[in-house]
């Protein structure tokens, strides 16, 4: 990966492409809907400022060295935002890393994050030399744990209490996809 441009992809629908300031407005509207988010680990945002935070961690992680890059998730039709997805906490000597990623409640159940997620492991193990990817799945967050076995991840454990927000511990299910499994669609 070239640490100075931002690696931009295409899918069928979607355009790939970095997270901007602009970006907070639609990426409160996604993230502060309480329900929708229940299971992605964080606190909601409340505030445009919370959300312009959220835009700057996921910037923070092209910072060199790279950390990890996420995508913002725009329709080529109208270019609007639904949502990101992206690969952290890279760690270059093992060759892993954690996938994250949200979509707006309107575009669940069209196959966007599936294409999204294709793309975007497509892009770590050709370019980042990744050889695992891994997830943290609550248990119960059954959409995105269909996603991920779809995709061809393996459950591999459950860890006691790892996840913390809403004002209580939660147990996390870990998920791993290797290289040698990754089924190039
Ligand atoms: C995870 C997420 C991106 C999945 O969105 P999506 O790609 O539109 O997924 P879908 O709504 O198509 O659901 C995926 C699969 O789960 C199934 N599913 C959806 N809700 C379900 C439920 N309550 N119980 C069982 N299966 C369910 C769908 O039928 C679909 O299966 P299929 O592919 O066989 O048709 C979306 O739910 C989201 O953004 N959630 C909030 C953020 C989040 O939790 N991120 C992940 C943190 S690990």
């Amino acid at each position: 990966m070239n640490d100075e441009v931002f690696p931009s992809l295409e899918t069928a629908r979607l355009v790939m492409r970095e997270v901007t300031a602009s970006d907070a407005p639609a990426l409160l509207a996604i993230h502060a809907d309480a329900q929708a988010m229940r299971w992605f680990g964080v606190d909601p945002p409340t505030d445009l400022g919370q959300a312009e935070q959220i835009v700057a961690s996921f910037a923070s992680l092209r910072r060199p060295p790279a950390t990890g890059v996420r995508w913002a998730l725009a329709r080529k039709e109208g270019g609007a935002l639904v949502g990101t997805c992206g690969l952290f906490r890279w760690n270059r000597l093992w060759g892993t890393c954690t996938t994250g990623y949200e979509l707006a409640r309107p575009a669940w159940g069209q196959g966007l994050m599936r294409e999204a997620l294709q793309a975007a492991l497509g892009y770590g193990f050709a370019r980042m030399s990744l050889e695992r990817v891994e997830a943290q799945v609550h248990p119960d967050n059954a959409p995105s744990l269909k996603l991920l076995q779809g995709l061809g991840f393996v459950v591999e454990g459950r860890a006691r209490a790892q996840g913390r927000w809403g004002g209580r511990r939660h147990d996390m299910l870990l998920l791993g996809l290797l290289e040698s499994e990754y089924r190039k669609e």
